[in-house]
């Protein structure tokens, strides 16, 4: 196990009804930037709430509406405008990961004396940001309680994620009704894009991380129990509840710490979000079965049966068998079950045109992965996929 510092300083207040906790942004000041994306928010009452409850506790807020999903510099470099010329004190973001990644982006550009630009390239150029707070209204990426943001420049086809301590999140509200009116695809994609930050925490070449692994497992299960309840039944509290707390978990650091090797399902798909403007969580989707099989070998196969075994219940004693089916078994859930796009062509991406430069760009990230892998593998990996 590596040495490591886990410090998540983000107070959740989880639970429906958490969002009066919004009070508690009058600790920070009593003018904040308000960030939002398409209007998600206004249509089923959370905006309204939120304003009633800052008003009362003193909070005037001023409005950026619009974050794009895959959100883009140009956007951050709005709000960050607005902090400047405003005064503003903390950002509040309500919304899903986008909304929340361009919050942390505008926070620490807000006291960063250049372009935003630089502190996407190079996260450890934000060493100070105003208090970020969130209202989490989808359940994926985890952003609610960790230090990374991904910001897209599509004018250069650059999608990169940055991270810095500055950028934790001071307090998110987590109510498991908030996501009740996410979308069947939507809800689809966030489960992919949990499992997918499970994965490339989970399959790592470190031996003796039997609590991360186990953490993992758990948080597995449960994606696979309730993303397909949450399908069915959008209103099903438990099944909120428990892929909301998953998600956080699974990104926050608990189960990375000390185990993790650099992720390489994430940069790949980060490529194909820059090109194509693609939906994150189908591109994971689309990639992991492929991935999985392109990685499997004498040197990886008894974790790939231990995932087998424990994740999906499967019984064997050969591990070939065993991993080949846990493989067929994760291409069943995301493209059966829960109904997801299962190549490239099915979001739109129908030739190889950019493969060659989109793996350049994506193999510096998946150097140090699980399994290396060089420009190649990736495109073995797109051709694969398309
Ligand atoms: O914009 P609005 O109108 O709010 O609609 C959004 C958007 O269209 C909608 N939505 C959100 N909550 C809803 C809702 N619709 C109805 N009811 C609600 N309660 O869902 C759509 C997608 O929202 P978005 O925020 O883009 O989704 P997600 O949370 O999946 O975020 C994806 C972004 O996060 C990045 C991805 O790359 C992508 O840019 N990631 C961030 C990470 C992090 N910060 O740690 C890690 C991840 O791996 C990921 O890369
Ligand atoms: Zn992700």
């Amino acid at each position: 196990m590596y040495n490591f510092t886990y410090h998540v300083p983000t107070r959740i207040n989880f639970g429906k009804g958490a969002i009066s906790h919004l009070s508690e942004l009058a600790e920070s000041g009593s003018k904040a930037l308000l960030v939002y994306g398409g209007g998600s928010i206004k249509r089923n009452g959370i905006y309204d709430e939120a304003l009633r409850i800052l008003s009362e506790a003193g909070v005037q807020v001023t409005e950026l509406a619009g974050v794009e999903p895959n959100p883009r510099i140009q956007t951050v470099r709005r709000g960050v405008d607005l902090c400047r010329q405003c005064g503003l004190q903390m950002v509040l973001a309500i919304g899903g990961g986008s909304t929340i990644d361009a919050a942390k982006v505008i926070a620490a550009g807000a006291l960063y004396d250049g372009d935003p630009w630089d502190l996407v390239l190079d996260g450890s150029k934000a060493n100070k940001a105003l208090p970020i707070y969130s209202v989490l209204t989808l359940s994926a990426t985890g952003s609610e309680m960790d230090k990374f943001a991904v910001i897209t420049d599509m004018s250069k086809n650059e999608k990169w994620g940055t991270g810095a301590p500055c950028m934790v999140p001071t307090m998110s509200v987590l109510d498991p009704t908030y996501t009740f009116t996410v979308s069947r695809r939507q809800t689809a994609a966030g489960t992919a894009d949990m499992m997918s930050h499970t994965f490339e925490n989970y399959f790592t070449r470190e031996q003796d991380v039997d609590v991360q692994k186990e953490f993992c497992e758990g948080l597995l299960r449960t994606m696979v129990k309730y993303g397909p309840i949450a399908l069915q039944h959008p209103d099903d509290y438990a099944a909120r509840a428990n892929l909301m707390w998953a998600a956080s978990n699974a990104i926050n650091g608990l189960v990375g710490n000390g185990s993790a090797n650099a992720w390489c399902v994430h940069p790949m798909e980060h490529e194909l979000s820059a090109f194509y403007d693609i939906t994150h969580g189908e591109g994971l989707a689309i990639l992991t079965p492929a991935w999985m099989e392109h990685v499997l070998s004498v040197d990886t196969v008894a974790d790939f049966a231990r995932y087998g075994h424990r994740v999906w219940g499967i019984q064997g004693l050969d591990d070939y068998a065993v991993a080949h089916e846990a493989i067929s078994k994760t291409r069943e859930f995301f493209f059966v079950t829960m109904g997801m796009p299962a190549t490239l062509r099915e979001v739109g991406i129908t030739d190889e045109k950019n493969f060659e430069v989109m793996a350049q760009k994506a193999a510096d990230g998946c150097k140090g992965s699980y399994v290396p892998l060089t420009k190649d593998d990736i495109i073995q990996i797109f051709r694969a996929a398309l």
